[in-house]
């Protein structure tokens, strides 16, 4: 039976820790609880609540707010080369990547430390140092909030793209992926620490052959050094994606800002880093009432202590408006901005 709360806060149910309320909240605890809260009559809007670490509550939220809490880590088949593991939606992602690498599982090393839960992770595609989910991926099962039919979505379904999925586009607000399938190596692992930050870090520890615990402790400590702890400051990373601009648009402010990094893409365009062009706005590091740029990497935004959501959404369109002006160049959040942006 699944018992509803009301006025629930919900700051510790998000990783800026903004202090909202919902009008109605149940914690689902299985996918048939999760059935029975989305065919719930009565209430005219519902909200499905992951691990919170990508989203930014600028008003309390007159919903039902579904807190999603389904556990559970299934091997599905496995040979001598590979493990397919289903795992419940509710799973925090970065004690299932520790997990997986105590089992000797590659795959997931280079997205460790990333907050959030194993079932919001299809839905940004999320990605670090080189990888994305949708390399790990074979399928997930996703529940219709219309009707509470589980569908299954191949990988090609999914059209996972950068920091995107059909999740994020046509999909949103009809489905709450219920599990996920990854597909993990359990020998000759495939080593991603191509990316400049990987490699410094294995050389300071004198590492020349690494294996996958040790790309993740490298990561681990990058991360750590760049991006702050959400249980000690409210974020929920990166704020804006990296825009693709073209290479005309790319060659015409490097004219004026030589410095200009850049990253030629595989599709065409050149992606830039939002960090650098708000940094070169002079955020960095820069207060607005609870809210901030943190002084490490421009990127993210962060509560100073009781930030309201507003409050950092001003912020946000401040950057925003500033590189624009600056740059010529739209930079768009990454976060989901609740009620929609
Ligand atoms: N930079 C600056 N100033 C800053 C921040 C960045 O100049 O304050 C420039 C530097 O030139 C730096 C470059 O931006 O070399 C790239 O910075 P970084 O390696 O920190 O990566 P990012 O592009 O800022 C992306 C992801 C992160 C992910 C890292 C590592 C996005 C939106 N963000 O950040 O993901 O951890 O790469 O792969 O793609 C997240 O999505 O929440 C997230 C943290």
């Amino acid at each position: 039976m699944i018992k509803i709360l009301e006025h629930q806060s919900l700051k510790s149910y998000n990783t800026f820790g903004i202090d909202t309320t919902a009008r109605h909240f149940v914690s689902v605890q299985s996918v048939d609880e999760l059935r029975e809260a989305l065919l719930l009559e009565g209430y005219s809007k519902k909200f499905i609540l992951g691990g919170g670490s990508n989203i930014l509550l600028t008003k309390s939220l007159d919903a039902l707010v579904i807190h999603l809490a389904i556990k559970g880590i299934v091997p599905l088949w496995e040979d001598d080369e590979q493990i397919a593991l289903k795992v419940m939606a509710g799973e925090v992602w970065h004690p299932f990547v520790l997990w997986t690498l105590e089992h000797g599982y590659g795959g997931l090393e280079n997205l460790s430390l990333i907050p959030g839960n194993v079932g919001t992770a299809p839905i940004q595609n999320i990605g670090a140092y080189g990888v994305e989910l949708k390399d790990v991926f074979q399928q997930c099962d996703a529940m219709s909030m219309e009707t509470g039919k589980i569908h299954t979505f191949s990988k090609d379904e999914c059209q996972f793209d950068y920091r995107d999925s059909y999740f994020k586009r046509e999909g949103k607000g009809k489905y709450v992926i219920t599990s996920v399938v990854f597909v993990l190596t359990k020998k000759d692992h495939v080593h991603n620490t191509s990316y400049g930050a990987i490699q410094a870090e294995l050389e300071k520890r004198g590492i020349e052959q690494a294996d996958i615990k040790d790309i993740s402790d490298a990561v681990i400590t990058i991360r750590e050094s760049k991006l702050p702890d959400p249980a000690k400051i409210g974020n929920s990373g990166s704020f804006f994606k990296n825009p693709v601009i073209s290479e005309e648009s790319y060659q015409s402010i490097k004219k004026e800002h030589a410095a200009l990094p850049g990253y030629p893409q595989d599709e065409g365009g050149i992606k830039v880093p939002a960090g650098w062009l708000i940094e070169q706005c002079g955020f960095k590091g820069m207060r607005h009432g609870n809210a901030g740029v943190y002084e490490k990497q421009a990127l993210v935004l962060i509560n100073l202590g009781n930030a309201t959501g507003e409050e950092v959404l001003e912020l946000a369109l401040k950057i925003k408006a500033a590189v624009y002006e600056k740059f010529g160049v739209h930079i768009q959040p990454e976060v989901n901005i609740i009620p929609q942006f």
